[in-house]
C-alpha cells in the first residue's frame, strides 16, 4: 500500500508569529483528516522550533525545504541534517525547481543532498519537472528520466517522496490535467526499483482540483505551495473527498 503524503511548502512565507497563527486555525482541520493521509508543513526554517514545539503530539508532521550535505562546516548560509533532525524536522524537500533555477541546484548536488537527507533520517521529497517549453518539444519524458538518472544514484527508494512539479504549472493557476499528471507520473514509477515509492503531484492544486487530481491511480499526494497559506484551503485540500 502507497502512502498518501499531502505536504504544505511554505516557500519564503511566513515569520514565525505568522507560522503559529496559521496552526491555531488549521489544527483542527488536519485532526480531521483520514488517519491514513501524511499531513505535511515545510516551512521556512526560522519558523521550524516553534512549530516543532507546537506541533508535540499532533498529527502534523514537519519539513525542511532544503538541506546541506555536509554534518557541519564553514558553508555560510546553509543548514545540515544533525540541526534538522534535533528539532523534529522528518522531511525535506530537495531540488525544487526554483532552487534549481535561481540557486545553482544541480542534478549533482540534488544527488549529494538526497543521500544526507537520507544518511541522517530525514525523508527526502524529491522534485523534478519539465519547463513549459520542454514539454512543447515534447521532452517531458526526456528531462524527467533524465533527472531522476542523475539524482538517484546511490539512494535507498525506501525512504523517498518524489514530487512530480510541471514548472510551467507552478503559481500560475494552469494545471496539468490530471490524467497528463497521471501518465508523467505513472512513467516515473515505471522506472523506479520500489514500486512503492509515494509519488505527489505539485503545481496549482487547490480546494476546486484535488478530488480530481487524488481520483488518479498513479497520484499519491500532492505538494502545494499557495493554497497551503491559509488553514481555510489547506484544510480543504487535506480533507479531500
Ligand atoms: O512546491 C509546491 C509548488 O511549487 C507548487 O506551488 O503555488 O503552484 O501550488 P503552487
Amino acid at each position: 500500500m502507497r502512502k498518501i503524503i499531502l505536504a504544505g511548502n511554505w516557500k519564503m512565507y511566513k515569520t514565525q508569529a505568522e507560522a503559529l497563527e496559521f496552526l491555531e486555525g488549521f489544527k483542527p482541520n488536519a485532526e480531521d483528516a483520514p488517519e491514513n493521509r501524511e499531513v505535511v508543513l515545510c516551512v521556512p526554517f526560522t519558523a521550524l522550533s516553534d512549530l516543532s514545539k507546537n506541533l508535540h503530539g499532533s498529527r502534523i508532521r514537519l519539513g525542511a525545504q532544503n538541506i546541506h550535505w555536509e554534518e557541519a562546516g564553514a558553508y555560510t548560509g546553509e543548514i545540515s541534517g544533525p540541526m534538522l533532525t534535533e528539532i523534529g524536522v522528518r522531511y525535506v524537500i530537495i531540488g525544487h525547481s526554483e532552487r534549481r533555477q535561481y540557486f545553482g541546484e544541480t542534478d549533482e548536488t540534488v544527488n549529494l543532498r538526497l543521500k544526507a537527507a537520507q544518511k541522517y533520517g530525514l525523508i527526502p521529497i524529491l522534485c523534478v519537472g519539465e519547463t513549459k517549453e520542454q514539454r512543447a518539444a515534447n521532452e517531458t519524458e526526456s528531462h524527467i528520466l533524465g533527472q531522476l538518472e542523475k539524482d538517484l544514484v546511490d539512494i535507498d527508494q525506501t525512504q523517498l517522496v518524489i514530487a512530480y512539479e510541471p514548472i510551467w504549472a507552478i503559481g500560475t493557476g494552469e494545471t496539468c490535467e490530471p490524467d497528463e499528471a497521471n501518465r508523467v507520473i505513472g512513467l516515473i514509477r515505471s522506472k523506479l526499483d520500489n514500486k512503492e515509492v509515494t509519488i505527489q503531484y505539485g503545481g496549482s492544486v487547490k480546494p476546486d482540483n484535488i478530488d480530481e487530481l487524488m481520483a488518479q491511480p498513479e497520484i499519491d499526494g500532492v505538494l502545494v505551495g499557495g493554497a497551503s497559506l491559509t488553514p481555510d484551503s489547506w484544510g480543504k485540500i487535506v480533507n479531500y473527498r
